[in-house]
């Protein structure tokens, strides 16, 4: 069919609908149903989101069947390996790569917000040390539109200085939250380390005989990039929808740490060590293999299965990679964790129920070994899987406000609850 013939008919019961088909770059095709319910009067349902496309977006891709990432066009495998955060966290947000003149610019901008109001550190005052770090992120994100009231959404400059806002704040309220749990204060910024040194530094610097490893900062920037952004995932889609409605960014911002706190999403990373604790040695990998299977037993083999990727995910496989690496620096490649994961990936790779429903590792499966092995407590797993992901939902934001064709997102429903009836006095009841 010709790009212009490419429609859909759709005939239910005396009405007929012709449907168009909005052509994709890369994957899928979508059918516009936007004219759907007033042609049929019908509604599409698909409650989890599962086959529908919430948006037209230009930054992410992934082919799930494929194992394929890539941000604006480029792998994630040759990103993780030639690139750097910043320069990724620039490429998403303008699309395309950096001249070092313009990265060093992107640098500035950013580093020029690595700081946080008064407030905020009086906020964190308030926060008692056993506050799970996910609960201080999702308050101290929030608390961000108490300082910064005035986006005009409509505004490129004002989108702008959002997003390098955000992009700045992000790591100084991670540190604050290691900082305040661990009872330490925060290193300073040194201009002669990369992005992910620095953070390393704010995390474990304030004593100042914190040594930065060189082999911790790349592994964490690797780690950084891999998780930076991800299409359509829940947590973006919480910004996505918040958002929408014009509502302040830093409060929708706040809706995806949210959301990337449960532990069938970001908060896996946290969830795949407790189960390694769990488990504890390989000969008892079997007993929750088979609670795993069990549809009676609420138990799910953490780090494993995707929505989307029904192969291999393309970012766990680099960080068992970088896994590889930074024990090895650290003459840890007996890791008892890591021996653990290994094996327990490779009995569930050759288990015919994880065959045949498609499970795989996926992002969170390796990663917390390579955070727990940087000294980064447990709890604040997923708040590294937030300091990356800003990066993509600060531009989705920016990408669906500058969109002069964005309304508030308002889903419907499939109705099945009591058809009308009348009220009846108490009395009479
Ligand atoms: C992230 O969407 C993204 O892009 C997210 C993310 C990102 O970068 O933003 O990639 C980050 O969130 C990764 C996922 C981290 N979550 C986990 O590791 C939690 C464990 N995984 C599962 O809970 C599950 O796999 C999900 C939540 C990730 C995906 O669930 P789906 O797509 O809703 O699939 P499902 O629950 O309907 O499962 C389909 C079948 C079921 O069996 P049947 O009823 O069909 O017989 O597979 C089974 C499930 O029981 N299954 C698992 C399993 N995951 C799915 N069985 C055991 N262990 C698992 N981990």
């Amino acid at each position: 069919m010709s790009k212009e013939d490419k429609i859909i008919n759709l005939t239910h019961g005396d009405s007929h609908s012709e449907l168009n088909i909005k052509q994709s770059t890369r994957g899928p095709d979508v059918i516009d149903l936007q004219r759907l319910n007033k042609n049929t009067g019908l509604f599409t349902y698909d409650p989890s989101y599962g086959a529908t496309a919430s948006c037209e977006s230009k930054i992410t891709y992934i082919d799930g069947s494929l194992g394929i990432l890539a941000y604006r066009g480029y792998p994630i495998e040759q990103l993780a390996e030639q690139s750097t955060y910043l320069e990724t966290a620039y490429l998403l947000y303008h699309g395309e790569l950096p001249t070092p003149e313009q990265l060093e610019v992107f640098r500035l901008k950013v580093k020029q917000n690595m700081n946080l109001d008064e407030g905020i550190h009086q906020l964190f005052k308030t926060f008692p040390k056993t506050a799970h770090p996910m609960s201080m992120m999702a308050t101290s994100m929030a608390a961000l539109s108490v300082y910064h009231p005035n986006v005009n959404i409509r505004e490129t400059q004002s989108r702008d200085d959002f997003f390098f806002n955000v992009l700045g704040k992000t790591p100084m309220l991670a540190a604050a939250i290691l900082n305040t749990i661990q009872g330490s204060t925060a290193g300073m910024y040194d201009e002669s380390r990369n992005y992910s040194g620095n953070v390393l530094n704010l995390f474990f610097g304030g004593a100042g005989d914190y040594e930065v490893s060189s082999v911790f900062s790349k592994a964490l920037d690797v780690l950084l990039i891999l998780h930076a952004d991800h299409e359509q995932n829940c947590s973006t889609s919480s910004v996505r929808l918040s958002g929408s409605s014009g509502t302040n960014p830093y409060a929708a911002m706040s809706s995806g740490v949210a959301a990337l706190w449960g532990p069938l999403h970001g908060g896996a990373n946290e969830a795949v060590v407790r189960m390694f604790d769990e488990i504890k040695t390989v000969d008892r990998i079997g007993h929750f293999m088979d609670k795993a299977k069990d549809h009676d037993d609420p138990f799910r083999l953490m780090g494993f299965g995707h929505r989307v990727y029904k192969n291999y995910d393309p970012r766990a496989a680099i960080i068992k990679e970088t896994c590889h690496t930074v024990l090895g620096e650290l003459d840890q490649t007996e890791n008892p964790i890591f021996e653990l994961a290994l094996t327990l990936e490779e009995i569930a790779l050759n288990d015919e129920y994880f065959i045949e429903h498609n499970l795989y590792p996926n992002v969170d499966f390796y990663s917390g070994i390579i955070y727990k092995a940087m000294g980064i407590p447990l709890e604040m797993f997923t708040v590294m899987f937030t300091l990356s992901r800003t990066v993509g939902w600060a531009t989705h934001w920016c990408e669906m406000m500058s969109s002069p064709k964005t309304k508030i997102g308002r889903p419907r429903q499939l109705y099945t609850g009591p058809t009308e009836r009348d009220y009846i006095p108490v009395e009479k009841r």
